[in-house]
């Protein structure tokens, strides 16, 4: 299978699975507990039908979108989503350089395998850091310090790693950042070749955001549950999220927010957005979908905050369907990071030409010219 024949998001998927070591694409792939909640994000838009109109005249059609104050060219995030040098060594560098290209909103982790500075300076896109809060008081203050100097358009807190969710196939497969080559996981690495001397001869892997405080950011190996549950403090709640926001002073989101009253409170408090999310179903498993959660939440607080529908989308149509239900913008991770994983930037750009020409295409099947035109009148639950 080549770059070629990847058509849509699942072939970017198995072209994924041939070019990863198994631990590394079930870090991936895999999310927690019976992963229930990750087939649903992708399921719930199946439950519900597109009604087009015809004779609409189409022939020019504007997808772009204004999400916490910028313009975007599809209404399309591509999510932060942390250590991607492990998964290709182009890393945060090749989806930086893709949404710039595509003008496209798209974020960083705090677990990002490049610096807040350099990402600042290589492009104007849109972007967001997602801050995971931490214990150390003087690591979140360096981060929100470095956001402020690098020109970060948001902040986006994640709020549904409070504790790290259950994922069995790390368990099983030891998967650790930076990995570790032990003599059970060795023959996973040794038969990706390709892989294993990219991971071994190109730049060190560093967690550049991290590594002034933690050891675990020099590449002390840790597993990403150990991560969450000894760095990340349990005590975090509405005060702490609201005092990180007025210190960091720009525009904030809280990712993670799946239900009517935190989505309230959050509008209550003059909050720019919330990314409806369950963290890829890597977290919570059983909880809803955000498709699933968006008609209620949008009801309860459309037009007083953003709301972006976070997960499961494979398809343009998905996002047509969020946007009809009432999203600002739809986004999601996977959908680029298999594409990444498989070819780098080139698998980036070409999963993003497919994502926009699907969207393009839905738009016109659909009979609209602007995303505005997309409505609740356009969807049916079955
Ligand atoms: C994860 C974190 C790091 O889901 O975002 O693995």
């Amino acid at each position: 299978m080549r770059l070629t024949d990847c058509h849509n998001i699942d072939d970017f998927r198995l072209l994924a699975k041939q070019r990863l070591p198994w631990p590394v694409f079930d870090y991936i792939d895999g999310a927690a507990d019976d992963e229930l909640t990750k087939s649903r994000n992708t399921a719930a838009f199946a439950d519900c039908d597109l009604v087009p109109d015809v004779l609409a005249g189409v022939q020019e059609i504007d997808t772009s979108v204004t999400v916490l104050g910028r313009r975007s060219a599809l209404p399309l995030i591509l999510s932060p989503t942390a250590l991607q040098r492990v998964f290709h060594w182009q890393g945060e560098r090749a989806i930086a350089r893709a949404a710039e290209k595509f003008n496209l909103w798209f974020g960083i982790s705090s677990l990002a395998t490049v610096s807040i500075e350099e990402i600042g300076a290589m492009v104007s896109a849109p972007k967001m850091f997602q801050f995971y809060y931490h214990k150390d008081r003087g690591l979140n203050r360096s981060m929100i310090e470095r956001c402020q100097a690098a020109k970060f358009d948001a902040i986006a807190l994640t709020v549904d790693t409070i504790v790290a969710g259950k994922r069995e196939r790390c368990a099983r497969s030891g998967f650790t950042s930076p990995p570790r080559f032990t003599p059970s996981s060795a023959l996973s690495y040794a038969i990706r070749p390709r892989w294993a001397l990219d991971y071994l001869f190109r730049e060190k892997f560093a967690l550049p955001n991290l590594d002034t405080h933690v050891s675990e950011g020099t590449g002390e190996a840790v597993s990403i549950a150990g991560y969450f549950n000894t760095m990340l403090d349990t005590a975090m709640d509405w005060k702490m999220a609201g005092q990180l926001r007025d210190d960091w002073g720009g525009k904030f989101a809280l990712k993670g927010v799946m239900s009517v009253a935190d989505a309230k409170r959050a509008a209550a408090m003059g909050i720019d957005a919330i990314m409806i999310s369950n963290h890829g179903g890597r977290q919570l498993d059983g909880s809803r979908a955000p498709f699933d959660a968006l008609p209620e939440i949008v009801d309860a607080v459309g037009g007083r905050i953003e709301i972006i529908c976070d997960g499961g989308i494979r398809r343009g149509t998905h996002v047509l369907k969020a946007l009809a239900a009432g999203a600002t913008a739809a986004s999601g991770g996977r959908l680029y990071l298999y594409a990444l994983a498989a070819a780098g930037q080139q698998g980036v750009e070409r999963a993003i030409a497919l994502l926009k020409d699907e969207i393009e295409r839905g738009m016109k099947l659909m009979g609209v010219t602007g995303i505005d035109q997309l409505d609740r009148d356009r969807l049916r639950w079955r």
